[in-house]
């Protein structure tokens, strides 16, 4: 099987695909310094997709996972499909769901999952009219690497961020929604789909900001927690038959079944949950902190979940661990990348701690940095604080020039734990 992706969620899901008693044998495309270490790499590229296709069928890959969302969205689900290669992820019609913050709003309206009422502008003014109240929420429809929304604290702020979106087309062409402002806190709740229904994975919390205590920029997400303390099995399959399953069956009924991760991003508010966004694939930094406590088969689950009603009956276990990750990325990062520092004491690292890799290279026997996040360190605990406490002890023992690290991540967790 194919794992594609060079992040720390692939190397999770390498890990845990070749945990499976199947003893799968694991490829990467293109995978990265830490991937490459255990898994060969697959001689075809994702991005051409008629090349890679052809070559998974004539190598007899029996499983292609596609972590990140481009291939997804650019179709490389559909090419393999019609290879009759079985593939984890959902076709592009379907991804349009992650691609198109407008489709997504589309769909959960016609579902009747919980959403911020919005709109839908395509200039400054209309945008200004929209907005109710501030904080306003202004959203770029489509995909724009996790920097196409706004919260604007006053009209100045979005009159710049609308000038931004759609007159000077920072991401390119495209509407903007503006939603409702919702207070509480998120929660990111994948599930497993196989076109009819979805099976919840455990939930997780990511921390989005680069600087402690929630400040800063967004990245690509700083450290993750699973399970969440206060999100009960019962919560977790409400929010599934009210958000998950009503899309499922809308995508089954418009014929475009969803097969694969179908990740919601929520917000438990005081009155209930709403949800913010759809992903299709599974979430980083959030993976590598829920599949070290996954207990059942990978390899049988992601199988399942990619024939038409395949998961039916399935069930999934957990270690009642608590798992926390600590990310560890390079100097300058979000707002710039810096790459071939030399990283030292990964040898020290205990056995029963998750290194995962995302932006390291192997150079002249040595492992540097190639930019953005680099590692991702997750331990487990009897509870979140031994997990927090683990994480960050071994995450200590891994040194490189200008590494950053957030050294609060699921502090509120422990907390709350304390006064439980
Ligand atoms: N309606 C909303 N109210 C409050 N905060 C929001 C709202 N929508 C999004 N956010 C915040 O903005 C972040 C990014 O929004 P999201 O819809 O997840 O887009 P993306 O991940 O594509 O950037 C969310 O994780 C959340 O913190
Ligand atoms: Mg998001």
């Amino acid at each position: 099987m194919v794992v594609i992706g060079a992040g720390g969620r692939e190397h999770a899901l390498v890990r845990a695909l070749q945990r499976s008693p199947q003893r799968p044998e694991v490829l990467a495309a293109p995978g990265n310094a830490g991937i490459l270490a255990q898994a060969p790499a697959f001689a075809a590229d994702p991005e051409e997709l008629e090349n890679f296709a052809q070559t998974a069928e004539r190598e007899r890959v029996d499983l292609v996972v596609v972590g990140p969302e481009a291939p997804l969205v650019s179709g490389l689900v559909d090419a393999l499909k019609d290879r009759d290669i079985a593939v984890l992820g959902p076709s592009k019609a379907a991804a349009q769901l992650e691609a198109s913050k407008i489709f997504a709003k589309e769909i959960m309206e016609a579902a009747g999952v919980p959403t911020a009422a919005y709109c839908t502008v395509s200039s400054v003014e209309a945008g200004l009219r929209a907005i109710e109240s501030y904080p306003a929420v202004l959203k770029f429809d489509g995909l724009a690497g996790g920097k196409g929304v706004v919260i604007a604290a006053d009209e100045p702020q979005a009159r710049s961020a609308l000038a931004e979106m759609l007159e000077q087309r920072r991401f390119g062409a495209g509407s903007v929604v503006v939603e409702d402002f919702l207070e509480g806190e998120e929660l990111s709740l994948l599930a497993l789909c196989d076109g009819v229904q979805a099976v919840p994975l455990a939930p997780a919390r990511d921390f989005k900001r680069i600087g402690e205590g929630d400040t800063g920029p967004n990245t690509g997400g700083m450290g993750a927690f699973s399970p969440v303390p206060g999100v009960s099995a019962e919560m977790v399959k409400e929010i599934v038959a009210a958000v998950h399953q009503p899309v499922v069956d809308e995508l089954r009924r418009r014929g475009m079944p969803f097969h694969g991760v179908l990740y919601a991003g929520l917000m438990l508010g005081s009155d209930g949950f709403k949800t913010l966004e759809f992903n299709v694939r599974f979430g980083d930094p959030e993976t590598q902190a829920v599949l070290p406590r996954l207990r059942t088969d990978l390899v049988d689950l992601l199988l399942r979940a990619s024939r038409e009603d395949g998961l039916k009956e399935a069930r999934i276990e957990w270690d009642r661990r608590s798992a926390v990750t600590v990310v560890l990325a390079s100097r300058g990062y979000p707002a710039s990348s810096s790459c071939g520092d030399v990283i030292s004491g990964l040898d020290r690292v205990p056995d029963d701690v998750e290194v995962t890799h995302a932006g390291t290279s192997a150079s002249a026997g040595d492992v540097v940095t190639a930019g953005g996040r680099v590692l991702n360190v997750t331990a487990l605990g009897n509870s979140v604080e031994e997990a927090r406490t683990a994480a960050y002890a071994a995450a200590d023992l891994i040194e490189f020039d200008g590494r950053q690290m957030r050294r609060d991540i699921a502090a509120g967790q422990v907390e709350r734990e304390r006064n439980s």
